[in-house]
């Protein structure tokens, strides 16, 4: 049940999964929120302190989720995929991978620019350990946005991959995901 089989997703990977998808489409919402906020408003602080807690919670979740699919089987791809189509979903899984990692860096640079730490919640904060380059704020707020861009565009095309094979191609791709046994 918490662990992957052969026909479907366990409850660990299910989890991790759509948690993670629901924190980057908030947090992509909310970074282009907030940076419409004026000074006076009562969210101007707020709201990029809690997209920067949030953001180390989707570096954290990142980092048990690639130990985790690391150790895991991953179940069959469905018979009626071509060589192709399974190479080119297995490719954009590892790019959300790579993105999600590439995006959080980037933030954290942003965030320890001018020599501050990032805070979680105000429960513990991780220091600001160099300043990697001139002009680091404005350089990995442009990267920042870019990748955040690009990941949604992926997440984009993802989701109607997985609702083609739900409805028209009627396979277990996105049952799978809902930890629906065969
Ligand atoms: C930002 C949003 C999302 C990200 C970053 C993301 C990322 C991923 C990754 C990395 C995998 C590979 C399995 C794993 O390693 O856990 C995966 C699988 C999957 N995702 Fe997403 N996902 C997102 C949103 C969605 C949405 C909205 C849907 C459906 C409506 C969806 C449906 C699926 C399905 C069905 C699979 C299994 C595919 C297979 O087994 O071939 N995902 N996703």
């Amino acid at each position: 049940m918490l662990r992957n089989s052969s026909t479907t997703y366990g409850l660990i990977t299910v989890l991790l999964h759509w948690s993670m998808a629901l924190l980057i489409i908030g947090q992509f919402a909310m970074g282009l929120w907030m940076v419409t906020l004026d000074y006076y408003d009562a969210w101007y602080h707020g709201a990029p302190d809690l997209h920067k807690s949030l953001g180390l919670l989707v570096a954290f979740l990142w980092l048990i989720r690639v130990v985790w699919r690391c150790l895991e089987r991953q179940p069959e791809a469905e018979a009626n995929y071509t060589y192709w189509e399974h190479r080119l979903a297995l490719a954009m899984h590892w790019l959300f991978y790579v993105l999600i990692v590439l995006i959080s860096v980037a933030g954290y640079l942003i965030s320890t620019a001018e020599d501050a730490g990032v805070s979680f919640f105000g429960v513990f904060e991780v220091p600001a350990m160099f300043i990697a380059f001139e002009q680091q704020a404005d350089i990995a707020g442009w990267i920042h946005w870019a990748l955040a861009w690009l990941i949604i565009i992926c997440a984009f095309l993802h989701t109607l991959a997985a609702l083609r094979h739900h409805f028209y191609n009627r396979d277990r791709t996105l049952l799978k995901m809902l930890g629906r046994k065969g």
